[in-house]
């Protein structure tokens, strides 16, 4: 079976070494080799092990009729799309670890790829090595999703772990991050929260069955958590972590990722350091969870490899997918209830002025007030907040 990688980088790079360490286990549950022959990457790669594997235009992978599988992991929209698509369309199957792809045009491609009798596969564009979408999509295929709840960005929770842990500021983790190679040096889609608003995406539109665009997920990243909401958090025994969840609603889901302070014995609370967790609730499952090494190359390409092996042995038949282009609206996010933390330095007289009962928290912190509201609706709890007169923190609780 012959196979080509298009983006030699980090997780392409992974894939061979995978595919080559592997190899004899590999060969043994297919039946035969599986073999890397072309590398698309526009760079040379000097006494590589794919040196004289590589290609410079995709059509010559497109219009080689030896390979089978082809593996995206370039990254980005575009040109990985038009690579795909024109990949599925010369009847090959394509796997990809481009969470960017499969958020924007995952239902496409799954259609393209139902036309041609082909399989488009994406496990690693969630959780990194860590199996969730084969699980969603076959183990749960006869539940009802109602709940995901995931902490599914490496470089946010690594950075909340050591802020928690050794009281640091956020910038000065952000660059700890970055120095030791698990933020980016533009680490805006992560510190935002981009990346895992893609992932939930992805998941929710999974288990619905339909399109949900990722703009619509209401998101915020960690860029405003301080050293002062963790000392909160710890006087409350709580942790905080960026959770990208989604929740069944009537006929549609809500979806949100905010950084969220989770209570002693929640299954998230003990996630830490660069690890993923994806906790899902089914309604006959109950509560399930998937743990691992969400990032990093050969986690990454371990499940691009599980895909590879799995297009391998359905080389002549399409494995139904259910993701409809249809767009799901989602529900409407005001419509969230919560209780929220709130730092100001607005008065207790104040404070009870607009809040019923709020419950305060003691963190030995001067000049300010922290405290925890009942549970408000999101909308109700934002025209509440806008009457306080200097907001310094808000996260909402678990
Ligand atoms: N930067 C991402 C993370 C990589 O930290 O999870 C995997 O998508």
């Amino acid at each position: 079976m012959k196979a080509a990688v298009m983006g030699y980088g980090t997780i392409g790079s992974g894939v061979v070494t995978v595919l080559d360490t592997n190899r004899d286990v590999i060969a043994s549950r297919l039946g035969e080799p599986l073999e890397v022959t072309k590398v698309l990457d526009l760079r040379d790669f000097p006494g590589d092990p794919v040196e004289n594997k590589l290609v410079r235009d995709y059509q010559d992978i497109a219009n080689d009729p030896e390979i089978d599988i082809v593996v995206e992991t370039k990254g980005g929209v575009e040109p990985a799309f038009t690579f795909v698509k024109a990949m599925l369309e010369s009847g090959k199957h394509v796997c990809t670890s481009n969470k960017a792809l499969v958020a924007d045009k995952g239902a496409q491609l799954i259609r393209i790829a139902r036309e041609h009798n082909v399989n488009f596969m994406f496990e690693a564009s969630v959780g990194g090595g860590i199996p969730i979408i084969r699980p969603l999509l076959k183990c749960l295929a006869g539940d009802v999703i109602e709940g995901i709840y995931g902490i599914v960005n490496g470089t946010t929770n690594y950075m909340l772990t050591k802020m928690a842990n050794e009281g640091s500021d956020f910038d000065e983790v952000l660059k700890e991050a970055q120095d030791k190679g698990y933020a980016e040096k533009d680490p805006t889609a992560d510190i935002e929260g981009h990346d895992a608003q893609r992932k939930i995406a992805i998941l929710t539109s999974l288990v619905a069955g339909r399109q949900i665009d990722y703009q619509d997920i209401p998101t915020e990243g960690i860029t405003k958590i301080s050293a002062i909401d963790m000392k909160y958090a710890a006087a409350m025994k709580r942790v905080i972590k960026l959770v990208a969840a989604s929740k069944k609603t009537g006929d549609t889901y809500s979806a949100r990722v905010a950084p969220l302070m989770l209570p002693e014995g929640h299954p998230l609370y003990h996630v830490d350091d660069v690890f993923n967790a994806i906790m899902v609730h089914g309604n006959m499952l109950g509560d399930g969870m998937f743990y691992g090494s969400g990032a990093g190359s050969l986690p990454t390409a371990s499940a691009v490899v599980g895909d590879m092996v799995d297009m391998a042995r359905h080389v002549d038949k399409n494995i139904r997918l259910d993701w409809e282009e249809e767009k799901l609206i989602l529900a409407d996010p005001g419509d969230d209830s919560y209780r929220y933390f709130v730092r100001t330095s607005d008065t207790k007289s104040d404070i009870e002025k607009i809040f019923d009962s709020p419950e305060y928290i003691d963190a030995g912190v001067e000049g300010e007030t922290g405290f925890v509201t009942g549970e408000m609706k999101q909308s109700s709890f934002d025209e509440a907040a806008g009457k306080l007169i200097d907001v310094r923190s808000c996260i909402r609780l678990a």
